[in-house]
């Protein structure tokens, strides 16, 4: 039988998300439970690097179930890339009698830990970010929150949209991704959602749509944009605040623009958030604890698993063109 951890470390790297703080929580607590010694390392990579690491206790992970951001601050590492880099973040780990890492993060944050796995480092990955765009999971830490967020600031926008017949555009976050403009989009009745996973045509997917919903009788329109599609090479509008202006000009109607940022990222995390960060950072102590390294977590079929991490970072990222379908069939 594999011996199990006696020392794990966790960190959380990339963009904060919601939840990020249940499930250090729920690994220390879990850890603890195990006979484990506990550490946070701070910063991200680069607290590893720069031997920023510090000792958790029962009490250290108090207070911050219900609290966005992440208690271990992230950061975002060039020097990690390098060989020398990670040579001083496992000596870090070596010389705190770290055997095991948890990193809590997107799919750049479970890259560093593969490194370091093959370089005989037991690793766990908790999938952490409001973009929900890790291929292997149906589902990451903040997701929930994050569109929440993004859908009671849209209807914030719809009722002056709506008072002053106007076009509200939203830029909502996700670089690569659509899904959290998909969600807002559909659960706000947007007239059109744009994702970067879609090339756009502003004269039918905007104008048109924006024309024929208005010779149904509506008066205001809301129109959800990833900021992605902006960043794109040969993109037409450069921002959204540009494409907003052609907006006006084309169809008459005045349109006004929002770009919600990292409000997106902050505030307390939903339920769902909580308890699939519980259940993740529980699921990552256990592992270690019992010696089971080298994995990834994820959400399948609506269940918190674990998968091999080389076959979890081999997955392919699909966009759920079914959904995106289907609302451009409701929001008329
Ligand atoms: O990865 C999460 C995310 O919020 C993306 O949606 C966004 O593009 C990016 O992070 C912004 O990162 P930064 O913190 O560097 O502004």
């Amino acid at each position: 039988m594999k011996q199990g951890a006696s020392t794990i470390a966790i960190l959380s790297s990339g963009g904060d998300a919601p939840g990020m703080n249940a499930a250090i929580r729920a690994a220390v607590r879990g850890g603890l439970g195990r006979g484990c010694r506990m550490l946070g390392v701070l910063r991200g990579y680069q607290g590893l690097i720069d031997d920023e690491v510090e000792e958790l206790e029962l009490r250290s992970v108090s207070d911050v179930i219900h609290r966005g951001g992440t208690m271990l601050y992230t950061a975002r590492s060039d020097e990690f890339v390098t060989p020398a880099g990670q040579k001083k973040a496992l000596d870090t780990l070596a010389r705190h009698g770290a055997d095991a890492l948890i990193v809590v993060g997107g799919d750049g944050s479970f890259r560093g830990a593969l490194d370091l796995a093959r370089q005989g480092m037991q690793i766990v990955g908790i999938p952490g970010t409001i973009d929900n765009d890790i291929a292997c999971s149906e589902y990451t830490i903040g997701y929930d929150t994050a569109v929440n967020t993004a859908i009671e600031m849209i209807d914030r926008l719809r009722d002056t949209a709506q008072s002053h017949e106007r076009c509200s555009v939203i830029e909502v976050m996700g670089r690569h991704c659509g899904n959290i403009a998909l969600s807002a989009g559909i659960a706000t009745g947007a007239t059109a959602i744009l994702v970067p996973e879609i090339d756009f045509d502003y004269e039918k997917d905007v104008l048109e749509r924006i024309a024929f919903t208005r010779s149904k009788g509506k008066r205001h329109f809301i129109v959800v944009a990833s900021e992605g599609i902006f960043k794109q090479s040969g993109s037409r509008f450069s921002s959204s605040e540009e494409m907003s202006a052609a907006i006006s000009q084309d169809s008459g109607i005045p349109a006004r623009t929002t770009v919600l940022g990292h409000v997106q990222r902050g505030g307390s995390p939903t339920g769902r958030d909580r308890i699939t960060a519980s259940e993740m950072g529980y699921l990552a102590a256990e592992l270690l604890a019992t010696g089971r390294g080298n994995r990834i977590l994820a959400v399948r079929a609506g269940r918190v698993c674990d998968l091999d991490v080389e076959e979890a970072l081999s997955a392919v990222r699909h966009f759920d063109f079914e959904l995106y379908r289907m609302s451009q069939e409701l929001s008329l």
